[in-house]
């Protein structure tokens, strides 16, 4: 049996959850969670004690996290946006951010929470600048965020013996800042934006702190950009 610590992360098979991944595997075996099972194989085969976890995260049941006996990590990056002004953005919309970003993350961590307690473990919650400020087209997942953010806080009071980060990161340059770039109706410009292995580093930072130390939130922006 490994002596490593277990990280489960999700959203690992690209963006900000895949960076995450590789900045934990030098030190933890990591769950590799996602639904694109060739990316998750992928980077399975490159990270040494990793291994992939095919989920769609808003069917999660205990039959999926069955044999996790103990867990030292949980990072929830998956995560999605549907921008659009209120006006036109049907229940639907509504209904798939809340799925995956809110109901998805409570169940897994309800799932998960024996195997965290045996632990002492440490739950990550990917937020967005989202979760502090609502701005317009974005209603329904800033929603999503603030939600997201009101979870993060109860589980660290209702779970004393875990630790809990909430990592408020602004734009990213994934496939989701592509996606919004498009919406917006201007050009993807990387360099403008945090790279997800910055964003991994200072989630990183909240998770090697030291067993003393609990780093509750955590807001990154890329520099010389807005940093509200
Ligand atoms: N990018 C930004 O500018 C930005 C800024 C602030 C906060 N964030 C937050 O950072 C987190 C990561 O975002 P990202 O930019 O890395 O996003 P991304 O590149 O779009 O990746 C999304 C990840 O979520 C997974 N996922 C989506 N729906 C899923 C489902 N139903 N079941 C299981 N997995 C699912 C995807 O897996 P598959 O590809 O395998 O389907 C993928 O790994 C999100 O919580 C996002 O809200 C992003």
């Amino acid at each position: 049996m490994s002596e490593r610590p277990t990280a489960l992360v999700t959203g690992a098979s690209r963006g900000v959850g895949a960076a995450v991944a590789r900045a934990l595997a030098p030190t933890h075996d990591v769950i590799l969670g996602g639904r694109d099972e060739r990316a998750l194989a992928a980077l399975a085969a490159d990270l040494p004690g990793a291994r992939p976890w095919p989920v769609e995260l808003t069917r999660v049941t205990a039959a999926d996290v069955a044999g996790v006996e103990r867990l030292d990590v949980l990072v929830h990056s998956a995560g999605m946006s549907r921008l659009g002004r209120i006006a036109d953005q049907p229940a639907d919309a509504w209904r798939q951010t809340m799925e995956l970003n809110v109901i998805a993350v409570a169940e897994l961590t309800r799932l998960l929470l024996p195997a965290l307690r045996r632990a002492g473990g440490h739950v990550v919650c990917v937020n967005s600048g989202s979760g502090q400020r609502a701005n317009p087209h974005w209603a329904s997942y800033a929603a999503s965020k603030f939600a997201l953010r009101a979870f993060a806080d109860a589980l660290r009071l209702e779970e004393p013996e875990l630790r809990v980060t909430t990592v408020y990161p602004g734009r990213t340059a994934t496939d989701m800042q592509r996606e919004v770039r498009a919406y917006e109706g201007g050009a993807f410009e990387p360099e403008k934006y945090l790279e997800p292995e910055t964003v991994a580093r200072a989630l990183l930072a909240a998770v090697m702190a030291g067993p003393d130390a609990h780093l509750t939130e955590l807001t990154v922006r890329p520099r010389g950009g807005p940093v509200n």
